[in-house]
This record gives structure tokens, C-alpha cells and sequence, in this order.
């Protein structure tokens, strides 16, 4: 078996020989601009001066050189808004008065609107308001792939999909950048689980690491010019991140041609010489490592001074690049700015989901509804704050039902609350309270189940909160909490109107609720005007057009991980040393003598695992319906060696004004490659009046259609028969064409 896998290899690699494509030349980095000068002040500073910067000097800072004119670097958490300040050596507030932000949607609802533009705008509000605060780098974005549906920062992440989460990426980084302010592209790499984060060593194929976990890192460097990237907790193949000469020389200086500076992640770095000959620029927060103790390693001789000097230049291309704010005239104004409270409600209003709509029961029909109930705790609470780790301190956030009843007003509606279930708290997650076991509160359902009854239409607005959902641990499950399932039955009983809108970040198994809802929506952790956009869209001043930008499995144990026993780990001290991975291949990998990840899925991450292996799901990836509906035609796919040309026709065919997403996968079935199903190769949000056709040209560059060549550890382009597919959703293909990639 293993033979006939080398030799099915052997044969491709020969095919494929020919077709090796490297990335063209990049243009030169900004970061390049200043090496002159920098030369300069390295050759003036003593090696105390220089080992001074490559630690943190406060919870957020790094030092600089006063002497020379060398401003720290100060850093604020992202990613979806700038965190308040904090005291120079704890994580406790400074409690200014001036320094609450915006609170973005966070990034799977970033994700949900597939669109770049607002991807640019969100950047560039990040930074903004990074600027009013004298920030010179955001922690952020953060753009791992959702490998797990439960995984603890699956809503801080982007997509299960690299190419959606590297387009996003790229302009996030662009819109940040072109303000003045450095981006942080974390958590590199394969970060993609929060339990045993610290100690956790990922073993994943090198076919899966460079096509589906790092093209948004990679893209974010070639195409954005990102200047700082964080180095991540676990290990890969052995080595932490924050000394993985693979990842930080190799790949990103070497391939990627990076030419910034990595700073370790909160706690992250565990070795001196092997973290700063590795590529490490900077230990966050502390100094045990790159401190005293690097200097003895270079007075020792352990280091050469000159590696000392290349982390050093490294950070001083960053610190020429971005203008720094003097300490005066930072806090002068509040960080919330309306023009990015503006941003936050365009990405908001685009992201809400619409995953049913029965016999169009939404948008709510003012005219025969006099009585709506909202339900659940989820449309009173503020999402800004919680769990672990990043967290905005918002200078306001409009919740579901302030969203709801201003935009009711003056319809002479009458509008109750009830809460039906319990508020998951900061100390239910610190004394481990499971929000799993819990159910329903009687007194809770017996109060919703009334109002409801009372009612003409019962909007209930449940979901996960900021503490289900954290950093620092996975989700152990995808279920509703807080015995909302229930609660439901028992509302749809009494009043079978019944809209539900979920509050998450991630996947719920929401197979209950969609059997009792009539229209169902997801609504994120929506940032400040979070409830003014779900307002909006109840109402229909809103058309939905937000796509899942992950799929929706039935249950946990149908996501790969979890059919493949490979996740939870089941014993956190295994000592695999041999791997293979779907593709076939046999790996021998160092031992380890932590938990291990086996990516063990490989290709196969989210959608490329349901289609591939014919698993249903409850919502497919890029699923998102909308009140009006839009029809596709006349398809021309054309390859002209140097990638496809793909043209086709989209009418807005109801009676709404409406932005549909259209998505262009492709299948290669007669590949001697294993490979998915079908890829997103691209996707376009398209606005179109009622009755409007437009003409929507997408351009797929031949790079996305290469894979990653195991044998020759380098891209290659498998030319011959493909499939363009184009649809609504990754399951709602419209239009298809046969075409044949070709080489230059
Ligand atoms: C997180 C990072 C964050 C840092 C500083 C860490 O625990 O993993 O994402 O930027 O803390 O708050």
C-alpha cells in the first residue's frame, strides 16, 4: 500500500515536474527603505541597547533607545478593537477615562459579509483608533483556520477557508497599514485549538500546512506587506513556534521574503539561543529569556553578536515605518470615533446570516404584528467583554433589544422582554459550571412561555456568550446551552411564530431549533452596533446577504477531527513518532513529549471533508439566503494559462434591492492528485436592484490553483480537465463548465 502510494507519487512528480510555479517576484517590501540609517544607529548602540529591545518593557511596550531617538514600540490587542490600557505590569485597567473603542464585529462575522472592501474598512478603523491611543502595532488580525467548530478563538478567526480568510486577510493588513499602524498576524502557526494551547506539538503533512493553514499568513506578507507577525503557543513538528527555524527562517523570511519583526505570543517564548537564532525579534512581556540571559549567551559566545544585530534591524524596519505618536498626544480624544462606529455597522448589517425563512415570516409584517416578544438572555447582553483574553472595552454596545425596539418604534408595536434562560457568568466558567448540564430554569420558561403565548411573533435571541465561548479553552461541546433546546420546543408550542437569532462565533448543533423555527438567523458577536443591525434586517430596512463562512455540521462528532479520533487528544502525553496522512504518506516525526495534534484530516478541513466524504450538515459553508432572490446564467469559463477567466450573469430576480455573494469553486475529478471535492478559488458580494442583471467577471490567478508538491517541497500546477462551479453556496451550485488548465 505504502509502495503503490510512493509510485502513484513518483509518476505525478514527473508529470508535474515541468509545471513547478513559483510565487512572481514580490515588490519590494516598505519595511526596505531605511537600511542606511539603520546600519547607522545599530553600529551606535551598545549590545545592552540591543538586547533591551528584544523584550517587553511593560505588559504592551518594548523598549527603544532613548538616547538615539529610538521611540518604544507599543502594542495594542486586536482584534476586533483596541483594548483599554493597562497598568505597566499586570493585567489590570489603568481605568482612564478616554480610552474606550469601537467594538467590531468579531472575525467569523468579518468573515460572514465575503467582502474585501469591508474587510479594508474594518482595517483601517483598527487603525484609527489604534492611533488616537499612540499604538504603533495591533495585535491582530487573527486569521487561523477554524479546524474545529468548538475550538476556544474559532470566533476571533476567520473562516475555515484559506481563501476567503486570505483575502480578508490581505486587506484587513492593507487597511490597518495604509493608517499608520503595523499589524500583528497571529497566531502563527496552526494555532487552531485552544486546550493544551502551551503545550500541545501539531504534526500535520506539508501539503496541508502550506495549502490550507498558512496561504492567509502568507498572503498577508506577499500581498500586504505585513510588518509583525506573532509567534504562537503550541508546537509544530517539534519545535515551538516561537523557535521554529522552519517556520520563522524558512517559510516566512526565506519564502515569504518577511522582513519584519516577530514578537513571541503573551508567555510564549522557552529558549534563549535556539528562539533568537530561530528568527524571534521580541519576548512578550517579560525578559527571562531574550534579557540577562542573552547576554550572557552572547558574551558566552553561545550567540554571535551579528544575530543579535539582524533581530535588531529586523525591529528598527518596523520602528522607521510606523510614525511614532509621542506619549502627550496620545488619549487626547475618546477611541470610539463615529466614523468607526459607521464601520462596524456596515460589517454588522452584512454579516447576519439568514438560514431559513419559512413562507416568509421575516421581515417582520408590520401591519398584522401588534405583539412581539424577544426572549433570551443573549438580546440583553453586552458581547464586548468575556472569557479569556481579548476583549474590548467598548464605549457602547446596542444589544439585540435596544436594536429591535428602536427600530420598532413609532410602528405602535408593543415590544416585552423575557429572559427564558440563565445568564452563563464569568464565575460559572471560573468555577467550571458546565453550560451543558444545565436545564431549562422553570420559573425562566414558565415567564417566556407566557409572554409568548400573549404574543403575535416571539423573537428568541440565544446562542453562546463571551464566557461559552473563550480563549484558553475549546467548547467540549457544540449544543445550544443552558437547556435553551428545550425552552424552545416549549415556546414554538405555545406561539409557532417563532423567529430565532443565535449569538455565536462558531458552529451550534442547532438540529432542534431548526425543526421548531420559522426563520432562523445568526448574528454574531456583532460589535457596538451589533443590535442596530438586527434590528435593521427584522425589519427589512436590511436585506441579509451575510454567508456562513464555515459549515454547519449536524453534530460534533461529524467533524473530521472527531470522526477521526484524533481530537479531543485522548492521552495528553502520546508518543506517536509516525503519521499518515490522507494523502498516503509516511511520516516520521520527532517524539514528542506533550500532546499531540494529529492533523490527521489533512486536506480535508470543514467543507472539503463533508462534500469529499459525503456527510451531511445541517448549513453548508457559504450558505445564506436573502428576501429577495437572485438567478444565474450564461457562464463562460475560459483558461488562458495564466489562470481562468470566468464570466456569468446575475439577476436580482424578487422584489427587494439585495448583495448576493456569489462563490467559484473548482473540481478537478480526474486529478492524480487526492484532493476535495471541490476548492473556493474565489467569491464576489454583488448589489443588485430589483429586475438588475449584472455581468460578474471573477479572475482566478493560476498561483491559487497550484498545490503543494511533498516531493519537491515546492508549488507545482497540475494541468489538464477541471470543473468550474458556481453558486449561492458550497451546495447550491447554479451554473458549471468544463475547461482545461493550461500552462504558460
Ligand atoms: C493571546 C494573544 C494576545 C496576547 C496579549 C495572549 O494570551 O493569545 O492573542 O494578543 O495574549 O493579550
Amino acid at each position: 500500500m505504502e509502495r503503490t502510494n510512493k509510485l502513484i507519487a513518483m509518476a505525478c512528480l514527473i508529470a508535474l515536474a515541468a509545471a513547478c510555479t513559483r510565487q512572481p517576484a514580490e515588490k519590494a517590501s516598505a519595511l526596505m527603505a531605511h537600511e542606511d540609517e539603520i546600519a547607522r544607529l545599530i553600529d551606535q548602540m551598545t549590545l545592552e541597547e540591543k538586547v533591551n529591545m528584544l523584550h517587553g518593557k511593560h505588559m504592551f511596550s518594548s523598549a527603544g533607545v532613548e538616547r538615539l531617538g529610538i521611540a518604544d514600540m507599543e502594542y495594542a490587542d486586536g482584534p476586533f478593537g483596541i483594548r483599554e490600557e493597562m497598568e505597566p505590569h499586570s493585567w489590570n485597567s489603568l481605568g482612564l477615562a478616554n480610552d474606550s473603542a469601537t467594538f467590531f464585529p468579531t472575525g467569523s462575522a468579518l468573515a460572514a459579509t465575503w467582502s474585501e472592501e469591508l474587510a479594508y474598512r474594518y482595517g483601517e478603523g483598527m487603525g484609527k483608533e489604534a492611533r488616537l491611543r499612540g499604538k504603533d502595532m495591533i495585535l491582530g488580525p487573527a486569521i487561523n483556520i477554524q479546524r474545529l467548530p468548538n475550538g476556544g478563538r474559532t470566533y476571533e478567526y476567520l473562516s475555515e477557508d484559506p481563501v476567503l480568510s486570505a483575502a480578508l486577510a490581505v486587506k484587513y493588513t492593507l487597511g490597518t497599514q495604509d493608517n499608520g499602524v503595523a499589524v500583528c498576524l497571529k497566531h502563527y502557526a496552526l494555532n487552531n485549538q485552544e486546550d493544551y494551547r502551551g503545550t500541545v506539538d501539531v504534526r500535520v503533512s506539508p501539503r496541508a500546512m502550506h495549502e490550507i493553514y498558512l496561504p492567509p499568513f502568507e498572503a498577508a506578507v506577499r500581498e500586504a506587506d505585513a510588518y509583525g507577525v506573532m509567534a504562537a503557543y503550541n508546537k509544530v513538528e517539534g519545535d515551538w513556534c516561537s523557535e521554529n527555524e522552519m517556520l520563522l527562517g524558512r517559510i516566512l523570511r526565506q519564502q515569504w521574503g518577511f522582513r519584519g519583526m516577530v514578537i513571541s505570543d503573551w508567555g510564549g517564548t522557552h529558549s534563549t539561543v535556539k528562539a533568537v537564532t530561530s528568527g524571534l525579534n521580541v519576548e512578550m512581556p517579560g525578559q527571562r529569556y531574550l534579557g540577562q540571559a542573552l547576554l550572557d549567551s552572547v558574551r558566552a559566545g553561545a550567540v554571535d553578536e551579528t544575530i543579535v544585530d539582524e533581530r535588531v534591524r529586523e525591529i528598527l524596519r518596523v520602528r522607521l515605518a510606523i510614525k511614532p505618536i509621542p506619549a502627550g498626544e496620545a488619549n487626547l480624544r475618546m477611541t470610539s470615533q463615529p466614523e468607526q462606529q459607521r464601520i462596524a455597522y456596515d460589517v454588522a448589517v452584512n454579516a447576519i446570516v439568514l438560514l431559513k425563512n419559512d413562507a416568509g415570516l421575516l421581515p417582520i409584517d408590520k401591519a398584522n404584528v401588534k405583539r412581539v416578544a424577544v426572549i433570551g438572555d443573549n438580546a440583553v447582553r453586552p458581547q464586548s467583554l468575556g472569557g479569556v483574553g481579548a476583549g474590548v472595552k467598548a464605549l457602547y454596545e446596542v444589544t439585540p433589544l435596544e436594536g429591535i425596539t428602536d427600530r420598532l418604534q413609532g410602528s405602535g408595536i408593543d415590544i416585552k422582554w423575557a429572559q427564558g434562560y440563565p445568564y452563563y457568568t464569568k464565575r460559572d466558567r471560573e468555577t467550571r459550571v458546565s453550560p451543558y448540564t444545565n436545564t431549562p430554569d422553570p420559573a425562566l420558561m414558565a415567564e417566556a412561555v407566557e409572554l409568548a403565548r400573549a404574543s403575535d411573533l416571539v423573537i428568541f435571541v440565544g446562542g453562546d456568550n463571551r464566557e461559552v465561548e473563550t480563549e484558553g479553552s475549546d467548547r467540549p461541546s457544540i449544543a445550544l446551552p443552558l437547556g435553551q433546546d428545550e425552552l424552545l420546543r416549549e415556546l414554538a408550542l405555545a406561539n409557532p411564530n417563532l423567529v430565532t437569532v443565535f449569538v455565536t462565533g462558531g458552529p451550534l448543533d442547532l438540529r432542534a431549533a431548526q425543526q421548531v423555527s420559522r426563520a432562523m438567523l445568526i448574528s454574531w458577536f456583532n460589535g457596538s452596533e451589533g443590535g442596530h443591525a438586527l434590528g435593521d434586517v427584522l425589519t427589512g430596512a436590511a436585506t441579509p446577504s451575510g454567508k456562513l463562512p464555515f459549515s454547519f455540521p449536524l453534530k460534533l462528532e461529524d467533524v473530521p477531527a472527531y470522526s477521526l479520533g484524533v481530537y479531543p487528544q485522548q492521552n495528553p502525553r502520546k508518543q506517536d513518532d509516525v503519521f499518515v496522512n490522507l494523502v498516503g504518506n509516511r511520516r516520521e516525526a520527532a517524539p514528542s513529549d506533550g500532546p499531540v495534534a494529529d492533523y490527521a484530516e489533512d486536506l480535508l478541513v470543514g467543507y472539503r471533508w463533508y462534500d469529499t466524504r459525503q456527510v451531511p450538515v445541517l448549513y453548508p459553508f457559504g450558505h445564506g439566503l436573502s428576501y429577495t432572490t437572485f438567478g444565474y446564467s450564461d457562464l463562460r469559463a475560459k483558461a488562458d494559462g495564466k489562470g481562468l477567466d470566468i464570466e456569468f450573469c446575475l439577476a436580482n430576480t424578487g422584489s427587494r434591492e439585495g448583495e448576493e455573494v456569489v462563490q467559484l469553486y473548482v473540481a478537478r475529478p480526474d486529478s492524480k492528485l487526492v484532493r476535495p471535492l471541490k476548492e473556493l478559488k474565489g467569491f464576489r458580494r454583488v448589489a443588485l436592484q430589483p429586475g438588475e442583471k449584472k455581468s460578474v467577471r471573477l479572475r482566478v490567478p493560476l498561483e491559487r490553483l497550484r498545490h503543494w508538491d511533498e516531493f519537491a517541497e515546492d508549488w507545482a500546477v497540475e494541468p489538464g480537465e477541471a470543473e468550474v462551479l458556481i453558486g449561492s453556496s458550497s451546495q447550491d451550485i447554479r451554473l458549471t463548465q468544463k475547461i482545461t488548465i493550461t500552462m504558460d
